[in-house]
């Protein structure tokens, strides 16, 4: 045949495939998110998210130890308390003295060096689940950023780097730059979580922190009042720029593997670096087919991120980040 394009010579080697290959994954580029719970001594595996647990204080010092041995830069934090601790106003969200500010000072004072993000939203201490407070049998969507800026303040003054809010009120990114401002935290960053779908792909997290909606008379069982219908594409470039607007300093993206549309769209619309959160059903997914031997456990987790790259994400958000670390530290991907 005579065809000058022969698009396999590029692909004839390892090292003609490294050379043109168009995305690559770093340390850099992940998130480690942290499960963190009262107690000692603690460190308990998920059992829908197997090899992944969540720690006390102590047995979070030699896991922060690894992390930064294995050249991540930054954590996301989520933290379970008991149920004594929960109401529905959400006030130990922002108690200084609560236990996710004790750990991010544990974190601060363990590992000066990581970066620290947390989860600003009040479903761990909501005793109905709900990432905002409850009346009537809605989410009530004013009272509950009041909440969320108290919540980010007390996280900044504990020593957070960037807040996280996953909570998908209307409004909160704004409020919650004008608090921290106020509060003397401009250098403390926003990472908010612009488009959230309300995916049932969060089962095995909510599982993890005991945070799952309560089944009960008045209050609704799911987030689709506030987080978005996976039918839609347009309205999650509405809310990226809206948050944009706002003075959101990184715009997420969640889940991540279905919605990689949402991304590239993100991508092409703003200049602001983009993040993904590949979430807990879908390390699940990997995990289980993996044990069954139906996947190549390395494999399928390098496809699922470099697509995220690919897609125009610049940051992740992973369980896998530990085990990426690793095999980029072998040069075994
Ligand atoms: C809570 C929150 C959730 C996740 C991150 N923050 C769950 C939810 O919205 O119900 C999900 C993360 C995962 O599934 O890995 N605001």
């Amino acid at each position: 045949m005579e065809l000058l394009n022969r698009s396999r010579r590029l692909r004839t080697s390892p090292a003609i495939r490294a050379m043109v290959q168009e995305n690559s994954l770093s340390v850099n580029d992940f998130i480690v998110p942290l499960f963190v719970q009262e107690g000692s001594g603690v460190k308990s595996e998920i059992p829908s998210m197997p090899g992944y647990y969540r720690y006390s204080l102590d047995t979070l010092t030699d896991e922060l130890n690894v992390i930064v041995s294995l050249g991540l830069k930054s954590v996301l934090v989520f933290v379970k308390v008991g149920d004594e601790l929960k109401d529905n106003t959400g006030k130990e969200a922002y108690n200084s003295n609560g236990f996710m500010q004790q750990t991010i000072k544990h974190i601060k004072s363990v590992a000066p060096q990581l970066f620290v993000m947390t989860d600003v939203a009040l479903d761990p201490y909501s005793i109905v689940g709900h990432d905002g407070i409850v009346a009537d049998g809605k989410i009530v969507n004013d009272p509950t950023v009041e909440a969320l800026c108290k919540m980010a303040v007390s996280h900044a003054a504990a020593g957070a780097d960037m807040v996280a809010p996953s909570d998908m009120m209307d409004g909160r990114i704004l409020a919650l730059r004008i608090a921290l401002d106020e509060a003397g935290f401009e250098d403390v960053g926003i990472m908010s979580y612009a488009a959230k779908y309300a995916s049932s792909f969060y089962g095995p997290f909510r599982e993890a922190l005991d945070s799952a909606p309560v089944d009960m008379q008045d209050i609704p069982k799911d987030k689709k009042t506030y987080q978005m219908d996976p039918a839609n594409r347009k309205e999650a470039i509405k809310e990226v720029l809206q948050d944009v607007d706002q003075g959101a300093d990184i715009i997420m993206v969640k889940p991540g593997m279905p919605y990689l549309d949402i991304v590239r769209d993100t991508s092409n619309e703003i200049e602001q670096p983009i993040s993904v959160y590949q979430v807990s059903g879908e390390y699940a997914m990997i995990k289980a087919a993996s044990a069954n031997g139906w996947l190549n456990e390395k494999e399928a987790v390098y496809e699922s991120l470099i697509a995220f790259k690919r897609a125009g994400a610049s940051l992740i958000a992973s369980y896998f980040a530990k085990d990426v670390a690793k095999w980029l530290n072998e040069q075994s991907i």
